[in-house]
């Protein structure tokens, strides 16, 4: 094995600084400055506040489309909205060379005379003025939603309309590739693009679009859309799934990237991992970045905070309702990795097989907010093993995190997890979320997998015998495994709907048991208050919307991002950091082309020594305590090391 060269530290430093150095903010426009503070919106919005001076100024003859809000500052319906408008204004903020979004206060009696020409009977209106439209143009009236989603795709198909109308010529081709563009794809593409991006969707899809436009700022790349009634181009390509991805560079042939997340954030990451794989840097976009995308399915409906705050369950309005939490996804495997597994003395044979197939389910699958190299890496290294002790494992673990901080989004705490005391729930309520997330997304990504429809029952099952610190749980839960014939399963919707049937099975178990949290009653799931019609008139399960449910709920694009860390600011710390990590890992990965084999210095043990030893002593501090504190006696966790590692002590 060869060691790890001087040479490349140094080079790793010279890249961070001058990756650092580079990171030139892009300069924010500044209409807002001008304006004085009115109506709904101020200065620190991302729209602009227009008035009677200044509305024909700015819509007309521009070389921008406008969407204007003409709302009224006393009308609740507006009041609602307006904080909607703001998150899609910041939604869009790259696409302002392109569209802006901006308001006028028809309260305002000076505008008066504005919202009259223009004919707005109620409020809010919405309405889009085209590329150069002139007077009297009165603008197109869009729908408005309560969702910025639903405003975002609206917007895109009006969009598409201009471009097809001969409008936005200089914009982003955001119209689909016919068969006949084809025959030389770099004829008509400028010199400095050297990457053309070819995302095939679904034909009523936005999300090739909504990727054009978030990158349109790029100039070494071209996306186009390819959508699947193009029968030349898929077939051509074998593509069977959509979204798919797919890249040309000049003098390459093409590669197929896989996206593991399918939706914008999930495809700007993939084509940013694989730009800075090939030593592209990619300057900071300031959208994207911070839309949580909240679940949008009607059917559940939410408690509303004020029911919940009556029966006392709630504080914090936000935590309400059934939704699914990265931080809960992140803690539960944070204790697996570096906790849970690393307990084993020594891990081989059975146990060893469970690991790896587990590490690579966690790899393919889980969806780590910074990009899963982490995993893939931790799963690459044991994939060569055929033995480890839980203690190499846990150094291991811990340097590839150094190596790839941040890998995590946010602090050790739980979010929907949490108890309403420090003893209930957490860890396993977890870890149940992490598999439930992983069958749904599997299944979701894999519509026709008829060769693996068990994988990750399959993975959940290994770790849980194996690792779960639970032993009676383990036990239980295998027992159920052969009962409810876990392993004839044999397409990817049962193995959803399997675990959600175990699970349910386990909570009738619980339900009134000691380790039930009172303020969480263990229910048959879902609750008929989140999924109506779950159930039949005579009380039976309907399978069907049950799983539709569940796909909803865990679905990548349900993850609410409370208290995540805001990722992504754009000259924190925190980007520079990601960069910083990926730069090392392509040139781990790439330059170097190093075998991942993991050799460790003399100094590199000592210092692990020295922090095992100190972490080791902490924790037993940290646990006497707990154990003198706590008088309380759970009968369920025969926990291998303390009672209270369930519960990050
Ligand atoms: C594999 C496994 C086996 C276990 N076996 C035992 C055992 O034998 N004895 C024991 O005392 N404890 C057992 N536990 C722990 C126990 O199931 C709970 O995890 C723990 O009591 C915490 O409960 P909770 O209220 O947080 O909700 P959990 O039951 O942990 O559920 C977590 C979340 O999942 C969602 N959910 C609930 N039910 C379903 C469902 N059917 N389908 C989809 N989503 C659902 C809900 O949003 C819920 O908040 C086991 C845990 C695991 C992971
Ligand atoms: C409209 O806004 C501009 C600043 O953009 C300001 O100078 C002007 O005074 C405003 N007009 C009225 C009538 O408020
Ligand atoms: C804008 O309004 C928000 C509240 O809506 C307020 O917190 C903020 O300070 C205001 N900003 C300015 C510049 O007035
Ligand atoms: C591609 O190939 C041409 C000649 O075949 C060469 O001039 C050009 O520099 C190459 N471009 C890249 C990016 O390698
Ligand atoms: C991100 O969005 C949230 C609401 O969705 C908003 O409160 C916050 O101000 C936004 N942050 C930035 C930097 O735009
Ligand atoms: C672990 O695997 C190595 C080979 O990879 C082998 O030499 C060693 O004996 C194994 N140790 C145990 C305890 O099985
Ligand atoms: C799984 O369910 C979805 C609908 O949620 C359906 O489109 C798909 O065909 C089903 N797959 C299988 C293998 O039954
Ligand atoms: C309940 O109703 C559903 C549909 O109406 C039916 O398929 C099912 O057999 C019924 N079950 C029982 C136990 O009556
Ligand atoms: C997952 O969520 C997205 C966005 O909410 C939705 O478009 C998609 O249909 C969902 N997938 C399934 C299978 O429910
Ligand atoms: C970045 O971190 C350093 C300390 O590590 C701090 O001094 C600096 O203010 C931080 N910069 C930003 C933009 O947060």
């Amino acid at each position: 094995m060869d060691r790890f060269d001087v040479g490349l530290l140094w080079k790793l430093w010279l890249i961070s600084i001058i990756t650092v150095n580079c990171n030139a903010a892009i300069p924010k426009e500044s209409y807002q400055s001008q304006i004085s503070v009115q109506g709904l919106y101020n200065a620190s919005d991302n729209v602009v506040i227009l008035n009677v001076t200044n509305f024909k100024s700015s819509v007309y003859e521009d070389t921008k489309g406008w969407l204007v809000e003409f709302y009224n500052s006393w009308c609740g319906y507006c009041l609602r909205f307006a904080p909607v408008w703001k998150e899609f204004a910041n939604d869009i903020y790259a696409w302002r060379d392109i569209v802006v979004v901006a308001v006028i206060d028809c309260a305002d009696d000076d505008n008066n005379p504005i919202c009259r020409e223009y004919e707005i009977m109620h409020y809010p209106m919405l309405k889009y003025f085209s590329i150069n439209a002139h007077p009297p143009s009165l603008g197109l009236s869009m729908e408005k939603y309560d969702d910025i989603n639903e405003l975002r795709h609206s917007l895109i198909d009006l969009l598409e309309r201009e471009q097809q109308e001969g409008r936005g010529i200089s914009w982003p081709n955001i119209a689909p590739y016919r068969n006949y563009e084809t025959t030389n794809i770099w004829k008509a593409i400028p010199n400095n693009v050297k990457y053309v991006f070819l995302l095939f969707e679904r034909t009523d899809s936005h999300l090739g679009a909504e990727v054009i436009l978030d990158m349109h700022k790029i100039t070494i790349l071209q996306i186009r859309r390819v959508l699947s009634d193009n029968e030349l181009l898929c077939e051509t390509n074998k593509i069977t799934n959509f979204p798919s991805l797919i890249v040309l560079g000049r003098n390459e042939t093409q590669t197929f990237l896989k996206i593991r997340i399918p939706t914008r954030e999930g495809v700007f990451n993939t084509m940013k991992e694989f730009l800075i794989s090939k030593g592209e840097t990619i300057p900071e976009q300031n959208s994207i970045k911070n839309h949580s995308i909240k679940i949008e399915n009607h059917k559940l409906s939410v408690n509303t905070p004020k029911q919940l705050q009556a029966t006392g369950q709630i504080e914090n309005t936000e935590i309400s309702g059934d939704y699914l939490y990265q931080l809960d996804l992140e803690n539960a495997l944070k204790y697996s990795i570096s906790h849970e597994i690393p307990l084993h003395k020594m891990i081989k044979d059975k146990k060893m097989d469970a690991l790896k197939k587990y590490l690579n389910v966690l790899a393919e699958y889980f969806p780590l907010r910074y990009g899963n190299i982490f995993l893939e890496t931790t799963r690459d290294i044991i994939k060569k093993r055929n033995n480890i002790s839980g203690e190499e494992f846990s150094q291991i673990i811990k340097s590839i995190e150094e190596e790839m901080s941040p890998v995590y989004s946010g602090p050790s705490k739980w979010i929907g997890c949490k108890g309403s005391k420090e003893r209930y729930r957490g860890y396993p309520c977890g870890l149940w979320t992490m598999f439930h997330m992983l069958t749904v997304n599997f299944a979701i990504l894999n519509k026709n997998a008829e060769h693996e429809p068990r994988k990750i029952l399959e993975a959940m099952h290994g770790y849980i015998e194996n690792f779960f610190g639970c032993a009676d749980c383990a036990q239980h839960f295998v027992q159920m495994a052969t009962k409810n014939k876990m392993f004839d399963v044999s397409n990817v919707n049962d193995s959803i709907l399997w675990l959600w049937s175990a699970h349910n099975e386990v909570n009738t178990r619980l339900s009134d048991d000691d380790t039930e949290d009172p303020k969480h009653k263990k229910i048959q799931y879902p609750a008929a208050e989140h999924c109506p019609n779950c159930r039949y008139e005579n009380g039976t399960w309907n399978e069907e919307n049950v799983l539709v449910y569940l796909k909803t709920k865990y679905n990548y694009t349900g993850i609410n991002y409370h208290d995540s860390v805001k990722t992504h600011k754009n000259n924190g710390n925190n980007s520079n950091k990601l960069k910083i990590r990926q730069e090392r890992l392509v040139l781990n990965k790439y330059t170097n082309n190093k075998k991942t084999g993991w050799d460790f210095t003399i100094f590199d043990i000592s210092i692990c020594v020295v922090l095992y030893v100190a972490s080791a002593i902490i924790l037993i501090l940290v646990c006497i305590k707990f154990a003198v504190k706590r008088t309380y006696r759970k009968r369920h966790y025969v926990s291998l090391l303390a009672k209270c590692d369930f519960y990050f002590c």
